[in-house]
């Protein structure tokens, strides 16, 4: 699958760099044609020797080596590589590329290459989560050819429990294939529905909740990136739509089904429910407006369809995807949903935190599905779409 691909990998100095052995060697065995270079942290950990026979190719460890650049000098190699892959990515190396530094080969490599860029972070779960590296990884997320794969959750070396873990060399080598497979979605069509509903009380009253709409769009956003075809159903927001996205807009939650069946009708591969559904609508919407006559009013209150749900039951079911908003016992309910709801993947959040879920900037989750899961911590929305795509299409193809 990666015949001929010429992929730069470099390792930086973290525990995980002995994990970078297996990914070169599932590299070289898709085909890939595969470079290496080390930092001096990353020597520290898994000798250049062993790049070398597993790569067949020297391996690049400094700057300023004259017998180096008599072979393959470093901008030469900045220009051979079609991708460059850091795994692992140090919270250092991070840093010093964030900050456009040029003090060591592979930083300067990264600076002179104009091939697309993936770092693997790994690191300490603390220091992952450290408000400079998040800074970091914040401002590199803004460069289109610059991506972040992981980091994973889950026990670290020194024992702590957390995002950190780099992404298993499987995983990394599934990235880079997906990466020249035009974008991982490529060929796909997927429906989103994103934002609230508005449910009428009469025609200047209507029950409603806090959704932006910003989960849905950035899921939108990252699924045309990845090369699929994508239509996106949204309740009323404030964000513009996007690019090359087709977005039909509606209101109430019985618009949204009609809207998603039809999108689904037009051949649907993967079914996103993002959209904060109101559960219940008032049995009548009053033709005037209600007069304040009374001191108590009761509005009766009836269930609405369930969208994501009528969709997994369709004998043409797409990969049905829906979310939990969930206030406590948030896996847990969020199992219940994933099982009621007959899905085939479920992403759960937790709304009763004001730094993620409505109307945030950024979200925190876990992803479950029959026999799995996954965790991703505090991160941009954009960043999280992101990490569901790739995790949607990797549990496709699985
Ligand atoms: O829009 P933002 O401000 O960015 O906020 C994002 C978000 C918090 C809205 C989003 O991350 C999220 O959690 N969306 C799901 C909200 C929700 O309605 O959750 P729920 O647990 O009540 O519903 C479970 C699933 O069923 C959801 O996929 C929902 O879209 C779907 N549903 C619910 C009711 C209904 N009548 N039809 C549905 O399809």
């Amino acid at each position: 699958m990666l015949n001929g691909r010429r992929i730069l990998v470099g390792v930086t100095g973290g525990i995980a760099a002995y994990k970078t052995a297996e990914l070169v060697r599932l590299l070289i065995k898709a085909g890939a044609d595969v470079r290496v270079v080390m930092t001096s942290g990353g020597q520290e950990f898994i000798t250049p020797l062993t790049m070398q026979a597993l790569s067949g190719n020297p391996v690049h460890t400094h700057l300023l080596d004259t017998d180096a650049e008599a072979g393959m000098g470093h901008i030469e190699l900045a220009k051979w590589a079609d991708l460059v892959v850091i795994a692992p990515a140090s919270a250092d190396f991070i840093a010093r590329i964030s900050a456009g530094m040029a003090n060591d080969l592979l930083t300067t490599l990264c600076l002179a290459t104009e091939a697309p860029i993936a770092l693997a972070p790994a690191m300490n779960q603390a220091m992952w989560k450290n408000r400079r590296t998040q800074r970091n990884i914040e401002a590199l997320s803004d460069d289109p050819k610059l991506f972040i794969w992981g980091p994973a959750d889950g026990e670290q070396a020194c024992g702590d429990i957390g995002a950190g873990r780099m992404l298993e060399p499987e995983q990394l080598a599934g990235r880079v294939k997906g990466h020249f497979d035009h974008g991982f979605l490529h060929g796909k069509k997927v429906v989103i529905t994103a934002g609230p509903t508005r449910e009428a009380i009469d025609p200047v009253r209507y029950i409603s909740n806090h959704s932006s709409g910003k989960m849905g769009y950035a899921l939108a956003i990252a699924a045309r990136d990845a090369g699929a075809q994508v239509e996106l159903v949204s309740g009323p927001v404030a964000i513009p739509a996007p690019e090359g996205v087709e977005t039909i807009y509606v209101s109430s939650a019985s618009t949204m089904l009609e809207a998603a069946q039809n999108a689904v009708d037009k051949g649907c591969d993967i079914f996103i429910a993002s959209a904060a559904v109101a559960d219940y609508r008032p049995d009548e919407i009053q033709e005037q407006k209600i007069k304040k006559s009374q001191d108590k009013m009761v509005i009766e209150l009836i269930k609405n369809p369930d969208i994501v749900a009528t969709i997994a039951a369709r004998k043409d079911r797409p990969f049905t995807v829906g979310f939990a908003a969930e206030t406590q016992d948030v896996v847990a309910y969020a199992e219940g949903k994933l099982q009621r709801k007959k899905l085939d993947m479920i992403v759960a959040n937790d709304v009763s935190d004001q730094r993620i879920g409505f109307n945030s900037e950024n979200n925190e989750a876990t992803v479950l599905w029959n026999g799995g899961c996954q965790s991703f911590s505090l991160q941009s929305k954009s960043l999280l779409a992101v990490n569901i795509m790739a995790l949607i299409a990797s549990r496709i193809s699985s």
